[in-house]
């Protein structure tokens, strides 16, 4: 088999690039290891930057987007018994946010893809790279397939094959942090219109949605958590106790129909590019989920790489390869920043000490309280157009 480009993952960085580099005539097969309903019902983000709600419309997958999806001006940071708006709005110069499932986003590129009549294959197993060929070989349907190609985009996610093919040349920066998100999804009607943040001595909460009558929470919690020891009226219990106010508060419940528990961590592996071997996304970067970072900054990473293979394939110039790397890692160390900040102002670790606690606090009041610095948190929130 033969192609231009050869896509290792179907997540929102493989099928975005796929997307791209269709637009611009350049041929690519995405291959992929899980089967097409599994990575369709996989729960996972439901914040959309501007700029990704941008690139998702200029490539002709946001019809549905834009029907379903709920624009958001601000969020609530809520600590103390009392909630703050950050009103993204005004202190952005107009920009919003968009809450769309991810696994809309990943419906909407594969329907594309595949009425396209382009190659996306799933349940593609033995995955490997041979970065100096370069080459993609798995198997499919029972047989061996070599896929030669002038370059390999790895979007296989953290888990994928493709980092530990160059690991030899990759310098890791990684951060493990001593709790994960319980998620759930229930069938309730959100309880207030914008996100919710919510810093709380019991631990952190964040309330949000997928639709007028789906809801998506989550709960600080150890990272061994055993879900068992989650039946569902301990799951409406805690997020109570979280989300409490001094006026009073009380969620809308409903019926808990998904519920998973997932680490929590920040993982940086430099370069993104060696030979032709391109990571992207979560292959290359994980940021922990407080900032709603991850699937934006792999719709940036691919932007970067379409926009630079366009001008290879135009003209042979190199360059926009050749600064792959960097040009993504300046976003990339970006978002790490504010992940880990948002991390650390809203989460309560174990063993937090007294004097940690009050420098939280004092974080906490003063980006509710001075307009720099909630300007700062809304600009980083709602993604910066340069970095
Ligand atoms: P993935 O989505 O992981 O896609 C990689 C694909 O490669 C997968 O389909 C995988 O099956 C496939 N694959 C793996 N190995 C192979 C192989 N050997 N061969 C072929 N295919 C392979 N981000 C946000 O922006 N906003 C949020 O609000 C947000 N919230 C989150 C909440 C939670 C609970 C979690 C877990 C994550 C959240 N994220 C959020 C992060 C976001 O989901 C990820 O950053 C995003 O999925 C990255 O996309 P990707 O395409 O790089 O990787
Ligand atoms: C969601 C996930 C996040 O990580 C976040 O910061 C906000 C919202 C969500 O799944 O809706």
């Amino acid at each position: 088999m033969e192609t231009q480009v050869g896509i290792v993952g179907a997540g929102p960085a493989g099928l975005v690039l796929a997307r791209l580099l269709e637009l611009r005539g350049i041929s690519s097969v995405v291959i992929e290891a899980r089967s097409r309903e599994y990575v369709e019902q996989r729960v996972r983000a439901g914040v959309l930057e501007q700029r990704s709600v941008d690139c998702l419309t200029e490539a002709g997958v946001a019809d549905r987007l834009h029907a379903e999806g709920m624009v958001h001006e601000g969020i609530e940071l809520r600590f103390g018994g009392k909630g703050h708006r950050i009103d993204f709005t005004s202190l952005t110069g107009g920009k919003t946010i968009t809450v769309y499932g991810q696994q809309e986003v990943v419906k909407d590129l594969i329907a594309a893809r595949l009425e396209s009549g382009l190659p996306l294959l799933f349940e593609v197993s033995d995955v490997s790279v041979d970065v100096e060929r370069p080459l993609v070989r798995f198997t499919h349907e029972g047989s061996e397939v070599e896929l030669s190609c002038d370059v390999v985009a790895g979007c296989d996610g953290f888990h994928g094959v493709c980092r530990e093919t160059i690991a030899d040349v990759l310098t890791i920066y990684e951060r493990v942090y001593p709790f994960a998100w319980l998620g759930i999804l229930a069938r309730s009607k959100p309880s207030s219109e914008e996100l919710i943040y919510s810093n709380h001595e019991r631990g952190f909460a964040l309330h949000s949605m997928r639709s007028p009558s789906v809801t998506r929470s989550y709960l600080q919690v150890k990272p061994e958590e055993d879900l068992d020891e989650w039946p569902d009226e301990r799951i409406w219990e805690e997020l109570n106790a979280r989300f409490e106010l001094d006026e009073g508060f009380a969620l809308n419940e409903g019926e808990i129909f998904e519920k998973g528990v997932t680490p929590m961590r920040s993982f940086v592996a430099e370069p993104m590019r060696h030979k032709r071997l391109f990571l992207a996304g979560d292959a290359a970067h994980i940021v922990p989920p407080t900032g709603a970072k991850g699937m934006n900054v792999a719709i940036a990473d691919v932007e970067i790489l379409a926009a630079a293979l366009e001008r290879w394939y135009a003209s042979g110039d190199e360059s926009g390869l050749e600064s792959y790397s960097s040009d993504c890692l300046r976003r990339v160390w970006r978002v790490q920043h504010f992940s880990f900040f948002m991390t650390s102002m809203l989460h309560r670790p174990a063993d937090q000490d007294p004097f940690e606690a009050q420098l939280q606090h004092a974080q906490l009041e003063y980006v509710c309280s001075s307009e720099a610095a909630a300007r700062s948190l809304a600009e980083n929130y709602v993604g910066l157009d340069k970095v």
